[in-house]
């Protein structure tokens, strides 16, 4: 038998999952760790804890399958995107991470639009310069801890910091350096233009590769501690939502997928590039060879819900573990006891600011139309329905685009909910489907991997052989009008209320 090992590096934790060469599970193991939050909009997070809980998964998935590591063909990573990790010359971190989702540098976005030119940074980078993204987390380093950035011999990506430990080799992927800012989108390579307009030293980045291209082996080093054998393949891999697109088998042109992960995401693949003139949604390099996507990004939509359980759902995480079944199982029982609209409730996802359709670093969240008669399970359905409008803001561009959705796959913690698929469906409009396989990104690197030890010719291949559909979940006829009346109050919250959130910030 023939195996395959992806490797997930997502912000709550690491799963690694061993398949074998149909999709099947063999085994997988997942270890978390934390978000450091020390001041309003900043998140930052330790690489170590992403390498030990690599190793520790690694470890696990080869143990107890029982497999032999020399049947492994080869390994692909896939990692939350755009977090910045500076190390040493001798390969030390510098510091924590800041993260995809730390909103510290609203100056640093408007030094690189000055330094570059708003127009011509789009034309480059495919995307307006964002907090989000990695080149304003450098400039932030080099403006306010200078003595770090001059020690910093090599700038990595989150999941490319995990190759670098499993392979001593620097190197990235299209995907997931599209979220860098500094790479020029039509034409797969670094822009000299960019890194000569923002000061920084090529040198600093690691090489690039088509996400199936094979980037290194398996160290010495790394096979003892992990238990795979030496010299095994790792290839390109990719960011979390390209990564998350194979492993849905959205792969050609008029394929589209939600996630809701901690972020939520809409993407769409194409085979063009294609910009929104005003940025509002991202256009990335996609894992499979000479395509792209576009993608709209909510800053905290598993965020959400996970705050209001952490926060309000004491007595529900505490019975669903006497249950043993997970909080949100239970949350979702809840939520579905209140109507749609929860009485006239709406809650605005923005608790670390928004991205799509925004751009907007300092907006909160905030529920609107709180009322005497509404209860906690009012306000849960409340953060549901809201990060289901947030995400029908980046449908709505797509469509604006061209792209007409008329099926949207569903992944990520959110996506198994029925309730939450259902109301994807009645806010989209469209059918919304599973894949058979819960493993989105870990899968995806894994036909990555696949296809870079020639098992699968190709991406669409490999999703061709592994990937099998659940049936679709279509809208209910008559919740499209109601959702769509509270999506019209939605959207005129965030024009209405931009100015105070300006000034709050301030504060
Ligand atoms: C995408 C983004 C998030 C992270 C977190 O642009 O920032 O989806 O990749 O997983």
């Amino acid at each position: 038998m023939e195996y395959l090992i992806g490797v997930d590096l997502g912000t709550s934790g690491t799963k690694t999952v061993l398949f074998d060469v149909e999709g099947n599970v063999i085994a997988s193991k997942t270890v978390e760790y934390p978000m450091y939050q020390e001041k309003n909009g900043w998140a930052e997070q330790e690489p170590l804890d992403w390498w030990n809980a690599a190793v520790e998964t690694l470890r696990a998935v080869i143990t107890e399958s029982g497999v032999d590591s020399a049947d492994i063909k080869g390994l692909g990573i896939s990692g939350q995107m755009h977090g910045l990790v500076m190390l040493d010359k001798d390969g030390s971190v510098l510091r924590r991470s800041i993260i995809w989702a730390d909103q510290r540098t609203a100056k640093e976005c408007e030094e690189i639009t000055e330094r570059v030119g708003a127009e011509r940074l789009i034309e480059i980078t495919a995307n307006p310069a964002l907090t989000g993204f990695t080149a304003s987390k450098i400039l932030w380093v080099r403006n306010n801890q200078p003595e770090i950035y001059e020690k910093c011999a090599h700038i990595l990506l989150p999941k490319d910091y995990v190759r670098y430990m499993l392979t001593g080799d620097f190197a990235t992927e299209v995907s997931d350096a599209s979220g860098m800012q500094l790479l020029d989108v039509p034409n797969r390579c670094w822009s000299d233009e960019v890194l000569e307009k923002l000061d920084i030293d090529k040198a600093l980045l690691p090489k690039v590769y088509e996400s199936p291209d094979i980037t290194g082996v398996i160290s010495e080093k790394a096979a003892e501690l992990t238990g795979l054998k030496a010299s095994t393949i790792v290839v390109g891999g990719a960011g979390d939502n390209a990564a998350a697109a194979v492993g849905t088998g959205v792969v050609v042109d008029g394929t589209a997928f939600t996630t809701i992960g901690t972020s939520g995401v809409v993407f769409a693949h194409t085979d063009k590039l294609s910009i929104e003139p005003q940025g509002r949604i991202h256009a990335l390099c996609c894992a499979v060879p000479g395509a792209w996507h576009i993608m709209g990004v909510v800053q905290s939509a598993g965020l959400s819900l996970k705050w209001f359980r952490d926060n309000f759902c004491g007595a529900e995480t505490e019975a669903a573990s006497g249950m043993g079944v997970d909080p949100y199982y239970i949350m979702d029982k809840q939520a579905e006891k209140a109507p749609i609209g929860c009485n006239r409730l709406l809650y605005m996802p923005y608790l670390m600011g928004e991205r799509t359709p925004h751009l907007d670093a300092d907006c909160r969240a905030a529920f609107v139309g709180l009322n005497a008669i509404h209860t906690k399970y009012d306000m849960l359905r409340a953060v549901m329905e809201g990060v289901t409008y947030a995400l029908r803001d980046s449908v709505e561009i797509l469509r604006e685009m061209g792209g007409d959705v008329d099926c949207m796959l569903a992944c990520g913690g959110g996506g198994t909910s029925k309730l939450w698929r259902q109301m994807l469906a009645d806010t989209f409009g469209c059918s919304v489907r599973t894949v058979a396989s819960k493993e989105g990104p870990a899968l995806g690197v894994a036909i990555l991997a696949g296809v870079g030890a020639g098992i699968y010719p190709s991406v669409q291949e490999g999703c061709r052989r592994v990937i099998r559909l659940n049936e679709p979940q279509e809208p209910i006829r008559e919740n499209i009008p109601k959702y769509d009346a509270y999506y019209q109050m939605y959207r005129k919250l965030y024009p209405a209320l931009k100015n105070f959130y300006k000034e709050l910030a301030t504060l």
